[in-house]
This record gives structure tokens, sequence and C-alpha cells, in this order.
């Protein structure tokens, strides 16, 4: 079952048009230092993330085509690969339903040795108020998770979307069978022993 109830801004509340408001309503990671890679920008969880989604790569439901093949790596800010990572994805159905009873279109990957991740799924339909197709994504590492949105190159409304951002855009070719592939590579920050491990960090040590 899936619920007909429609989004109403996301997290935050009330939306308005001019613009990706991404960086008004969630705190960006740190800007690159020199050489390394730009990490890759966060944006709104949404009211409709569930704890408990299943390990799968495979998102279509009975009768689904596969619309969307999404891969890419997940990498460190220095272009390592970080495999063991979790790539968890949720979307709304072909309508714009998001299951809130199960957990169609929604699963999660670990990253294999390369770092890479793969999904095939249904390119999403669009909701109010909503004016750009997005998949949800949440990624961790080593790391607190990171919470994003992508867009499907090729799909209407992006540009018009209050949280659409260039920058997290999948670009994509279309097979003969029109399925799109689609290529997005994620840049997280580890937390390494040295940032975690602080004085005071050691000091609240019980
Ligand atoms: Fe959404």
């Amino acid at each position: 079952m899936t619920t007909t109830q429609k989004p109403r801004g996301g997290a935050t509340g009330t939306q308005h048009k001019g613009g990706s408001r991404a960086g008004k309503t969630v705190r960006q990671p740190d800007p690159p230092a020199q050489g390394e890679r730009r990490q890759t920008p966060r944006e709104i969880e949404g009211p409709y993330f569930r704890l408990g989604a299943p390990k799968r790569s495979n998102l279509l439901e009975p009768n689904d085509k596969p619309e969307l093949v999404l891969k890419g790596r997940v990498l460190n800010e220095h272009g390592k690969p970080i495999p063991g990572a979790v790539v968890n994805i949720w979307s709304s159905d072909a309508v714009g339903n998001y299951d809130m009873l199960g957990y169609k279109y929604h699963g999660y990957v670990v990253t294999d040795a390369s770092g890479s991740y793969e999904f095939t799924t249904i390119i999403p339909g669009c909701y109010q108020p909503r004016d750009a197709k997005h998949i949800h994504v949440k990624v961790q590492g080593i790391s607190s998770p990171i919470t994003t949105q992508l867009y499907i190159e090729g799909e209407p409304g992006n540009e018009d979307d209050d949280f659409y951002s260039p920058d997290l855009l999948v670009h994509c070719t279309t097979d003969k069978k029109g399925t799109k592939h689609g290529t997005y590579d994620f840049v997280i920050k580890q937390v390494t022993e040295r940032e975690n491990v602080t004085p005071e960090s050691l000091a609240a040590r019980v």
C-alpha cells in the first residue's frame, strides 16, 4: 500500500521559487582544501525516510520496466574509493507517492572493493510542491551519514525545482530499450582517528 499524502515542503516547511535553497536549509560541508575534491552537497531529507529498508540493488516492483540504472562510486576527498560504504536511496513511485508502510523504491547497497555501487529502479514521479523528479540518498562510510538528493538528466522540471543543483545531476545515456544509465560519484569525508580522537573526547570517555 502507498499513501496518497503529498509532501508539503520537505523537512523544512514552506518553500519559495527562485533558485536552490539547499545551501540555506542544510549545513554544507567545508570547502575543499587545495588538491581535494569538493564534497557532495547536502540536501534535505524530506519527511519520508524510514529505517529498515532492505539491502538490495534492484528496486523494481512487478511489472516495472528498468527505467534507470544508477551507478557510481563513493570516494573520499582525495579521490580514494571507499569500500564498505552504505548507499541508501528512496524515492516516490511513478505517480509521486512514497510507500510509508513497506519499502517500495527504497533500499541500500554496500560499496564493493572498488567503492562502487549500483541500483536499478524507476524514474520517480513528481509531486507538489516539487518540480523535479528526484531520488533521496544517504551515504555513510566511516562517518556520519550525509543526506542529499539526485536529479536525472533530461527529465523536465529540474531547473524549476527549489532544491535542484547541477552538482547533483546524474548524467545519463539512454540505451535502445529506453533505459537511462546514469553515473554519479559521491565524495564524502571519512572520520579519521586524528579527527575523531581529541583530548576532549579522550577525557570524556568512561
Ligand atoms: Fe522527495
